[in-house]
């Protein structure tokens, strides 16, 4: 940390689309620390990798992950914006942090298991070592805070481990970063299936809602968002789950909090609040979408400022790489 300033970083692997919730949960605090601190945020495509893709598919969702890293505000002249592949530390630095994870601590992730469950006939090396790349993305950059979903603080505390690790076995080189786990949203739900997290790769179009998506097909998910029929508007996560998520949502939107939107809508039916909470939803995303398919009409400069911000991003890891290399023993190259 400089002064008051903090190093933050934050990824987003390129799967599925970015939903409401990847918006929520991460991307729109980010462009609230952005302003004040020293930001990188990158896209994980290597972390991706743990799921078969299709070569002309991935890189196109790359771009236009980075297309809507933009769109939403993420400021290249505030933050560094850079697709991981585009710096080779981030594997060069997993090789020797694997070396010291145990295979006890990786096996035993949330996220490890649940998805074997769901890929039986893909459970590679990489999924299981894939926070270990996690705390390589961190720790190469020395970050002292990272945002993140709900989800991924078991990955955060393997971070913090494997940094304490290897400071304690080779003197002080790691920042040991702190999650940073926005309070109301952190977990946004499957309008579908609320008791679900809404995820980028739910293969159901129903249940999540893009951020890139069109006015019509945003009022439609929240018009058939599953509720339950005791027909009364509450925050109460445990007995009215998809209630309970369309108030974090119209809340993210509107910028109300959830107490006064449950005032506002007391008394009201499903049908108004849900066409309510669509509509507060399209209308913010509508501008996102607009300047999305400008940055995509432009790929020159698209292309220009992936190069920059690799280039920035590998400035920093390069100077890690080199501490790290000589504390454990490699020869000068
Ligand atoms: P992922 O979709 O797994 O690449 O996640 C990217 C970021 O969005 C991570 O910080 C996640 O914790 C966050 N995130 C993903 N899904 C949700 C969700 N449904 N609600 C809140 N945050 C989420
Ligand atoms: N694993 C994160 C997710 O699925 C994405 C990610 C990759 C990340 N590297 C990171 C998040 C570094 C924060 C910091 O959501």
């Amino acid at each position: 940390m400089k002064g008051n300033t903090m190093r933050i970083y934050s990824a987003i692997q390129p799967t599925g689309c970015i939903t409401i919730g990847n918006y929520i949960g991460a991307v729109k605090n980010w462009i609230a620390l952005q302003n004040d601190n020293e930001c990188l945020f990158s896209i994980a495509n290597e972390h991706a990798l743990t799921v078969r893709q299709d070569p002309e598919a991935f890189r196109e969702r790359t771009t236009s992950f980075f297309a809507q890293f933009l769109a939403c505000g993420l400021d290249p002249e505030k933050s560094v914006l850079y697709v991981q592949s585009n710096v080779p530390e981030h594997s060069e630095l997993q090789w020797i942090l694997s070396c010291m994870a145990y295979v006890g601590e990786l096996d035993r992730m949330t996220q490890f298991k649940d998805k074997s469950r769901k890929n039986e006939d893909n459970i590679n090396a990489g999924l299981l070592t894939y926070p270990v790349l996690m705390a390589a993305d961190i720790l190469l950059y020395r970050a002292d805070l990272v945002p993140v979903g709900k989800d991924q603080k078991q990955h955060l505390e393997l971070t913090r481990d494997l940094a304490i690790r290897f400071n304690n076995r080779f003197g002080d080189t790691f920042v040991v970063p702190e999650p940073y786990i926005p309070p109301q949203g952190a977990k946004i739900t499957s309008l579908q299936k609320p008791t679900d997290k809404m995820s980028k790769s739910d293969p159901d179009g129903k249940a999540t809602v893009s951020i890139i998506e069109p006015r019509d097909a945003i009022l439609k998910k929240f018009k058939c968002a599953v509720t339950d029929c005791d027909n009364s508007i509450r925050f109460d996560p445990e007995a009215k789950p998809g209630i309970s998520n369309l108030l974090s949502i119209y809340s993210a939107f509107s910028g109300e909090t959830v107490e006064a939107a449950v005032q506002r809508f007391d008394g009201k039916g499903y049908g108004t609040f849900k066409m309510a909470v669509g509509e507060t939803v399209a209308d913010a995303l509508a501008p996102i979408r607009e300047r999305y398919e400008q940055y995509l009409a432009n790929k020159d400069e698209l292309a220009r400022l992936m190069k920059d911000g690799a280039a920035k991003a590998h400035a920093i890891a390069a100077e890690t790489m080199k501490d790290v290399k000589a504390k454990i023993g490699f020869v000068a190259d």
